[in-house]
């Protein structure tokens, strides 16, 4: 497999297509019936009506509501070692039965968040000319986007994104990212600093709980300096039809871990539970964490990535930050050999970022198929 220099058909911005006016979306966009986003189970916080459910899956966490774990992370460096523990266990439970939670108290500026929030906005409010300068290619997927995957006739996602590389360094290229607003370079710079922090820190509760030494994910991920750090921005635009659709297909994250900043006042972010897609409640200045496929090859299934989409409304257009923590492209990501046994053997043989990630580059958000199908196949 190689990657491809052109998408398979002409770039349809969904934003431009949404501000048209139109009253039904075109058929690219309607999923058929069973991939359609009802019966779900959610948490939507502009609807009071439901935000009593039937089903607690959640261990309740004392609120009644169905939402993914949310942990406080004021006490992991604390002197007190009972409380700093107690951090641990609550990621390493949210890790092994969720592979999604929520963390407050994280060390990232909440006025950070919100620029970062801001400048993005921004960016997507300018005329479609100004974005085009940052057309992306399926080459390097980086700029201004509105498809993953090359698939000719592919249904499409209601989306636009951009993308950007932000570590390694040798990656980063400011050139590439927008010039306006005018403080979107900076702010997007300090945002990075603050979330790869915070993503080592998450990778070394991992390590730990995993049984490993501290540094090990980090080192596996080619270390501090090689590390990979990607940031997608989303934009979902308002949609005239939203019952048709999904802002983004079901997947799994590919890459090692990713930090999401959802939007501050519109949700539609769904994890999957089993047979049910569980509506995330984003609670404020928080980040939501999951699990990707290479912590799940790393960790030999300790952990699992999960499955999730987003879905559409017709009143809000909504922004998402995603920045996905990844290992450095060349390194072979296999089972840590102390997560090996003879119960347990690996589960994965050994492949590379590079070639585990053309595949939903080529195919698009496909659910858990490609991690699933190097399981079996070994
Ligand atoms: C992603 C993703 C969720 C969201 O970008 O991979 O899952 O809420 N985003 O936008
Ligand atoms: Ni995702």
């Amino acid at each position: 497999m190689t990657s491809c220099q052109a998408w398979p058909e002409p770039v349809v911005r969904v934003q431009a297509l949404a501000e048209s006016g139109l009253s039904s979306i075109p058929s690219r966009y309607i999923r058929p019936l069973s991939q359609r986003p009802s019966n779900t189970t959610s948490f939507t916080p502009h609807n009071p009506s439901q935000t009593h459910l039937h089903h607690d899956l959640d261990s309740g966490r004392g609120h009644g509501h169905v939402n993914i774990p949310v942990i406080d992370l004021k006490h992991l460096y604390s002197e007190d070692q009972v409380l700093r523990k107690k951090v641990l266990e609550e990621v390493a439970e949210a890790c092994r039965e969720w592979g999604f939670f929520q963390v407050v108290n994280h060390g990232v500026s909440h006025e950070l968040m919100k620029s970062a929030r801001e400048v993005w906005r921004e960016f997507f409010n300018q005329p479609l000319e100004v974005k085009e300068e940052y057309a992306n290619s399926p080459s390097t997927y980086e700029g201004y986007g509105s498809r993953l995957g090359v698939q000719k006739g592919a249904t499409l996602d209601w989306s636009d994104y951009f993308f950007l590389h932000y570590m390694p360094p040798s990656l980063r290229n400011q050139t590439k990212w927008p010039a306006f607003p005018p403080s979107l370079r900076k702010v997007i710079a300090e945002y990075g600093e603050g979330v790869v922090r915070l993503g080592g820190r998450i990778l070394q509760m991992m390590s730990i709980n995993l049984g490993l030494k501290e540094d090990f994910l980090l080192n596996a991920f080619g270390g501090e300096s090689e590390i990979g750090a990607c940031l997608r921005v989303n934009f979902y635009p308002k949609c005239p039809q939203p019952d048709l659709t999904l802002g983004l297909s079901p997947h799994s994250d590919p890459g090692g871990m990713t930090i999401l900043l959802p939007d501050d006042f519109v949700s539609g972010l769904q994890v999957r539970r089993g047979d049910e897609w569980i509506t995330v409640k984003p609670i404020p200045n928080a980040f939501i964490i999951n699990i990707g496929d290479q912590i799940q090859v790393l960790s030999n299934a300790t952990y699992k990535s999960v499955e999730h989409r987003v879905i559409v409304n017709s009143n809000q257009d909504r922004v998402s930050l995603a920045m996905f923590y990844n290992p450095r492209s060349d390194l072979l990501i296999e089972p840590a050999k102390e997560l090996v046994t003879k119960e347990k053997p690996a589960l994965y043989s050994p492949m590379t970022y590079d070639e585990y990630r053309l595949y939903i580059r080529l195919n698009g958000p496909c659910g858990k198929a490609q991690v699933e199908s190097l399981a079996s196949q070994s």
